[in-house]
């Protein structure tokens, strides 16, 4: 989605925002701009194409300037063209604004301002909005902070703007509402951002703007969590930090010794959490998927009914919700726009919000009336990976901290799980050991136009999110279903082209699944299994096997998952795809 960066102070600010740009690059986006003012002259530079084609482009120019506002843009309004891109330039030519986000009453402003005779270079909502507030500023004969909130007040739908005029290169105005915003405060000078990854290295006060008072707060990030740090892509770097991003989540809150688990927004609503008739989990993509496994387990262990709902859907069918309703919501980025106002509303009508959101500080965690943080650090590649074993670790952790408040778990399954949990970093490293395997099926698989996943049970979403992995950064159709379910239909698919991945580690549907996967060899489909260490019988029937070490099967899918997120990884790096922001797609969903 769409990346802000901006900069003003004292030292050379396009350097400083071409860098942050860069460092919003995960984001993804197909253009990109700046706008600078000097000496009274407001310029502005915009490619479609990468930061660097940008940077190309503007060499040799005077990029001298203290201030300097810059955007990479996702398409929402036309397509990624030089002239859609921003920052936009005010019919009038002085002022220059970005935009993250989309007016949703755009069309209706358009049409007002066409008729007074404005004239619109690009397709873009932001545009209009920013003659719409060079023709209230105009009439007005206000000030251009002053003409921005009016026109705000008539505008509807979710916004991050900054905007300059080059008639005042003291100022950078900014507004935000529904789209994030980060403002770094540095020594005579400032940093705004879409998120902090921008601003770390200059500055750790971020100002914090909950409840209209601005207050000063340190941002908890190294620089170094949002580098490569020898690896070839950012995802590879993400699965392989599981092991410790795990651990981190699991750490002074699972106590091993002491058969406890800690987590002080469980404590301290856990009467809100035991007691409700039913429990809503609201979350989409790869966050959807570990609401699924959470469901499972949570009407496993605590026997309170649960349902899963794609935030986008609950949103808008009108959901029954009553007042003291407890809702799940499950977010990496706690900014994506659909699950936010799913929840907004849900709020709205009483609803109890407990948030399992990973950046800390974002919208969806400040929403929420409780929550835990997954700990997972900065995940810059847009396909998912440690973030979701981060939540799958704190969804179970919560449901074995629910059952056993709610006496739900016997005293030894309870301890059971405990320590099988506390067994997974160790485990994971076992799976990272070791990947030629892997690397050697990717390779035999790269050209298949079809993949199916199948699995049942704990093992059912992760066949999900294996399809999802392959789909997002390897553009390979790929369909995951029960496993059972394959004979109601995806069956006709098989032959002798079609990869069928099983996701068939031991547990109680284990013999089950091992039918499903004769009746694909039967139709001489190509199986690949993932397996428990140790099973004697997948391997005689497999065309080939990636094994993960014995769990139980509660918590194998923070196993089970990790082999399907380096097969797509290795198909996707053989494809010569770039892994790390694959085509159309948004590490931030940021608008509806
Ligand atoms: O930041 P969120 O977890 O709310 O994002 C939800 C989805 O957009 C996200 O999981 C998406 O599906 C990822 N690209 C999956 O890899």
């Amino acid at each position: 989605m769409c990346g802000i960066v901006g900069y003003i102070g004292h030292r050379e600010a396009y350097p400083i925002v071409l860098k942050g740009l860069k460092r919003l690059e995960y984001r993804g986006y197909d253009s990109t701009g700046v706008a600078i003012i000097q000496d009274g002259d407001l310029q502005v530079h915009k490619k479609k194409g990468k930061v660097v084609e940008l940077e190309e482009a503007v060499v040799g120019k005077n990029m001298h300037s203290t201030i300097c506002i810059g955007h990479t843009r996702w398409a929402t309004h036309g397509e990624p063209s030089d002239r859609n891109a921003h920052p936009h330039l005010s019919n009038n030519g002085r002022l220059a604004m970005l935009h993250n986000g989309i007016i949703e009453n755009y069309a209706q402003i358009k049409q007002e301002l066409t008729n007074k005779g404005y004239t619109f270079k690009s397709d873009t909502d932001t545009e209009v909005l920013l003659n719409f507030i060079q023709d209230i500023q105009d009439n007005n004969k206000s000030t251009l902070e002053e003409a921005l909130r009016i026109a705000l007040k008539r505008i509807v739908g979710a916004y991050c703007i900054l905007l300059i005029d080059q008639d005042d290169p003291e100022t950078i105005i900014a507004a935000r509402k529904g789209s994030p915003l980060v403002i770094g405060i540095g020594k005579g000078e400032h940093f705004l951002a879409s998120d902090a990854s921008p601003i770390i290295e200059y500055t750790k006060e971020v100002l914090g703007n909950e409840k209209q008072t601005p207050f000063i707060q340190k941002l908890d990030m190294e620089l170094a969590a949002i580098e490569k740090g020898g690896y070839e892509h950012f995802m590879l770097k993400e699965i392989f930090e599981q092991p410790d991003t795990i651990f981190d989540c699991l750490r002074g809150r699972l106590l091993h010794e002491q058969q406890q688990i800690v987590m002080a927004g469980v404590d301290n609503h856990i009467e809100a959490l035991t007691k409700a008739s039913r429990i809503l989990i609201v979350a989409c993509g790869t966050s959807w998927h570990a609401g699924l496994v959470a469901e499972y387990m949570i009407e496993e262990l605590c026997r309170i009914p649960v349902e899963v709902e794609y935030a986008s859907e609950f949103r808008y069918r009108n959901p029954v919700i009553h007042a003291g309703d407890v809702i799940i919501a499950i977010s990496q980025s706690g900014e994506t726009a659909d699950t936010l106002v799913a929840l907004e509303s849900a709020k709205e009508k009483g609803a109890f919000i407990f948030g399992v959101v990973n950046a800390v500080g974002s919208s969806i965690a400040r929403l929420s009336h409780a929550g835990a943080y997954t700990h997972a650090g900065p995940e810059i590649g847009v396909a998912s990976t440690k973030a979701f074993t981060g939540q799958l670790a704190v969804l179970t952790m919560m449901a074995l901290k629910m059952a056993k408040a709610k006496g739900s778990i016997s005293d030894e399954r309870y301890s059971h799980l405990v320590n099988e949990l506390a067994s997974v970093p160790k485990k994971v490293k076992e799976i990272l050991a070791d990947t030629s395997k892997i690397e050697s099926i990717a390779q035999q698989y790269k050209g298949a136009s079809d993949f199916l996943y199948l699995g049942r049970g704990y093992n059912f979403p992760i066949a999900l999110e294996g399809a999802l992995k392959l789909k997002e950064i390897t553009y390979i159709h790929a369909e995951g279903y029960p496993a059972a379910e394959m004979k109601h239909g995806p069956i006709a698919l098989v032959d002798e082209n079609l990869p069928v991945v099983f996701v068939a580690t031991k547990d109680m549907y284990y013999d089950k699944v091992v039918s499903n996967i004769q009746e694909i060899k039967a139709r001489k489909g190509q199986v690949i299994a993932v397996a428990t260490l140790g099973d004697t019988v997948l391997p005689t029937m497999s065309d080939n096997i990636m094994f993960v070490p014995d769990i139980d099967e509660v918590i194998a899918p923070l196993l089970s998952v990790i082999p399907l997120q380096l097969l797509s990884y290795y198909v996707g790096t053989y494809k010569g795809i770039d892994v790390d922001k694959p085509r159309n797609l948004a590490k931030s969903v940021t608008v509806e």
